[in-house]
């Protein structure tokens, strides 16, 4: 189905569907997988990524599924993000995570299947975990990076909606990393200090 743009903006209502199995849109315009060898540096041990790469090859570990919607202000942007279940050593499969680059917008999460968290964080540190559960609805406001960690062992899968003219800013994160990371401790999703905080590229 071909989205109706007018002055920049969409003029018709359309709809879409995600299966709540899989994560699949129905009529995506844009198809996402992040492997795990795109990942590698966002691990607490890159080393032990790829290890976990040489033994079980390059899985996919999130995919995102989206309408080409215009990035303009007064629109809205919203996708099917899927994170697979997994973990490198101690700390499960997560997406990249982000800031906006128009840093006061917000987003909202609906959660459709899984067992997970919203790991969101200020610039300065300040951070806070959202249980992401069939149903959940997470409210995350502006400033605040966030990102989706598995700690199931099935898909999580969301359907997150933002301003369309928010952006992404992966840089910030890539470089300086999340202060904290979620990791299991005797078998229990326990929230640490990353370690590798400020140096995240070698
Ligand atoms: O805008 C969002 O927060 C989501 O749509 C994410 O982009 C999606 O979950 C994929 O994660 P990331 O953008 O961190 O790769
Ligand atoms: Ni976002």
């Amino acid at each position: 189905m071909h989205i109706k743009i007018e002055n920049g903006m969409v003029s018709f209502p359309f709809s879409v569907s995600i299966d709540s199995v899989t994560g699949r849109m129905d009529d995506f315009d844009t198809h996402t997988e992040r492997h795990l060898s795109s990942l590698v540096d966002l691990f607490m041990d890159p080393d032990a990524a790829k290890d976990f790469l040489k033994s079980n090859g390059d899985a996919i570990a999130y995919e995102v599924y989206e309408k080409n919607l215009p990035k303009v202000n007064g629109d809205i942007r919203f996708c099917s993000s899927i994170t697979y279940p997994g973990r490198i050593g101690d700390e499960y499969f997560m997406t990249k995570g982000h800031f906006h680059l128009r840093r006061d917008t917000a987003e909202l999460y609906y959660c459709i299947r899984g067992k997970g968290y919203l790991l969101m964080e200020k610039e300065d540190g300040e951070a806070v975990l959202e249980e992401m559960s069939p149903g959940k609805i997470v409210y995350v406001p502006g400033y605040y990076a966030h990102r989706s960690v598995n700690i199931g062992d099935e898909p999580l899968i969301s359907l997150p909606v933002y301003p369309a003219d928010a952006g992404h800013d992966y840089k910030t994160i890539e470089v300086e990393g999340f202060r904290h990371i979620l990791v299991a401790q005797n078998g229990k999703p326990t929230v640490i200090e990353n370690p590798r905080y400020g140096r995240m590229r070698k």
